[in-house]
Parts: structure tokens; sequence; C-alpha cells
């Protein structure tokens, strides 16, 4: 069973995905009928003088709820959007939430190209626009051995990938988040090569589990979370799910990711979450879910094996770590 715990929303509190994601279109309508002075009756509407509204009371419309729930307990929102690791807002896992108002997310545009027959940079309302969003509830299961449930908003990112068209040479997914030091305190420090970089295979990114999310909570993402953008693999540990993402290239070959430069014996390209391959430093066998005291168990490719462990199939998972 669905243990739903969203606090009731009404409908009069949720703003249609549609008209959020067309939101600069609407003001740059109104700024030319000349209403902008009336700005603030447009609550919730980021980029309007209420963007200050936090993320999470600006509700989304969604198709709930989306394949691949879990009944397990939610993880609390509050811990969700203050224990995070978000490196270009720091490395404390309290800096993120701290330093979040850092992160300049409006105007967004991602960029999409490499191995596809039609590139482009676009902006973050048109990449999302024809896509329905969904909830999903989704572990999350850090390599640093914690764990958490979250209910993200989002959608395919195969359903994105194709309407791109990638080519025959496409192999890889690289992903590729915001860089700019002037805003971003951790950009400032040597702390991991800029940009932060990811990578998947391309049945990886194009498998239905694989999502990019824009809200959680049924609200639009708060930024130390990743806003606008991030990607969530769920079957994976959690720092393959990068954050802010502005551009996304089909490649032939496997691209670099940032905690593989940085550690190449403790990350690999694949990360899977593996309980059987120990973190050179600790063990991964157990983990503790934010707000519980006692360990669980770990599970193989984080209990979603069913769906996934054929795409390894045949392949030595101690070596392709
Ligand atoms: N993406 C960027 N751009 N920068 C980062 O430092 N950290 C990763 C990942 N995505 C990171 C990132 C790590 S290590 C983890 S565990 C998850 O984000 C954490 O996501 P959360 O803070 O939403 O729980």
């Amino acid at each position: 069973m669905l243990i739903r715990q969203a606090p009731e929303i009404r409908s009069s509190e949720i703003t249609d995905p549609g008209l959020y994601f067309r939101r600069r279109e609407f003001l740059r309508g109104l700024a030319a009928a000349g209403v902008t002075a009336s700005l603030p009756a447009m609550a919730g509407l980021p980029g309007s003088a209420s963007a200050a509204t936090p993320a999470l009371e600006r509700k989304l419309d969604f198709r709930s709820p989306g394949p691949f729930a879990t009944d397990e307990t939610w993880t609390d929102r509050d811990d969700a959007t203050r224990y995070n690791n978000f490196y270009e807002l720091g490395t404390d896992k309290g800096d993120p939430k701290r330093n979040a108002h850092r992160l300049v997310t409006e105007p967004w545009k991602v960029t999409i190209d490499g191995e596809v027959a039609k590139p482009g940079t676009i902006d973050l309302e048109d990449l999302i626009r024809p896509h329905p969003l969904e909830e999903r509830i989704y572990r999350l299961r850090c390599v640093e051995a914690w764990s958490m449930v979250i209910p993200w908003v989002g959608f395919p990112l195969g359903d994105l990938l194709k309407r791109f068209q990638p080519t025959s040479r496409a192999k890889y997914v690289a992903f590729e988040s915001i860089l700019d030091p002037e805003h971003l305190p951790g950009q400032r420090r040597n702390v991991l090569d800029w940009p932060y970089v990811e990578g998947l295979r391309i049945d990886e990114a194009m498998h239905e589990l694989t999502i990019l999310a824009v809200g959680m909570y049924g609200a639009v993402l708060p930024n130390q979370n990743g806003a606008p953008l991030r990607l969530v693999v769920p079957w994976k540990y959690g720092f393959k799910s990068i954050k802010s993402i502005v551009r996304i290239r089909l490649l032939e070959t496997q691209p670099p990711t940032s905690w593989n430069i940085s550690a190449p014996r403790e990350y690999g390209f694949y990360s899977n979450v593996n309980p059987a391959v120990s973190h050179p430093r600790w063990s991964q066998k157990r983990e503790r879910r934010i707000g519980e005291w006692r360990k669980r168990p770990t599970l193989p490719f984080n209990g979603y094996a069913d769906r996934v462990a054929s795409l390894y199939a045949g392949m030595d998972l101690n070596k392709s770590f």
C-alpha cells in the first residue's frame, strides 16, 4: 500500500506546470501590457517579484502517483532539504541550504548536443513543457551509507533524449552542472574540478527508472536539492544524481565524472549500489535511513535489481564498480 504523507493540497494552491514553466512568456506578456507593477499578486511564479516564495510552497501539478512508488515511509521533508551534498554551495551538509540563495536559476537554459540529429540550446520551460510530470517515490542511497526515501516530481530522461534524436553513435550521455564561480562559493575552491560532471551509458539513461526531476514533495525543487533540473538514478549511489544541469551531451565514448576524476580508486563510472563491493575506506553492506537509528541492510542495486540487473549481465561488478 502506498503511504501518502504529504499534507493535503487544495487545488487553488497548485501552480499548473504549463503556467509555471511558461512563466517567462507569461511575464513578458504582462510587461508588454504594462501590468508588471502588480506582480506581487502572482504569488508563486518564480521570476516574478514574488520569487522569494520558498520553492516548497510553490506546488506543482502532476500525474500522481507515477509508476515505481514504494510503500516505505517518506523521509521527513525538512531533513531532505537541510542535509545535502552540493559542493558548489559548500562541503558541509548544512551549507547547501544556508547558501541556497546564491544559486541563480532564472533564466535557465539547457544545451543538448553531441550525437543527436537535432542539437540545441533551449529554455527550461520549453525543455519541460512537452513532458507530463509524474511523482516517483524513490530510495536514494548515498555512498556515505545514509539513505532517504523521496517523492520526486519529474519525467523520464529517455523521453527527453528521444526528442533530440540520438544518432546510432550515441553510446553514453554526459551531464554538466552550472559553472558560476561569481555566485557559487564552492566553485572558488579546488575541492572538485568544476563544473561538476556525470555520465551514464545510453541504456541506463534511456531506462524507465531514470528521471529528470523538477520537484519534490509535490513542489518545486529547492535550490539545495538541485534546482531547477536534476538527474535521479535510483539504483546508483546518490552522487550520480547530478544537480542544476545546464548541458546534456550524447557521446560515442565514456565521459569523465567528477568523483572518478577526484578519487578514481574510490568512485568508478558505474557506481551501482552494491553491498558486495566495499568502498576502499568503509563497507557498503548497511545504511542508515535518515530519521532512523537502526541500520538496515543495503540491497543490490538499491532494491531495483529486478528492473536493472540485466543491464550489467556478464560484467564483473568488482572491476566495473
Ligand atoms: N550535483 C552537483 N552539481 N554537485 C554536487 O556536489 N553532489 C552529489 C549529488 N549531485 C552533487 C551533485 C552527491 S555526493 C549526492 S549524495 C547527491 O547529489 C545528494 O542529493 P541531495 O542533497 O538532494 O540529497
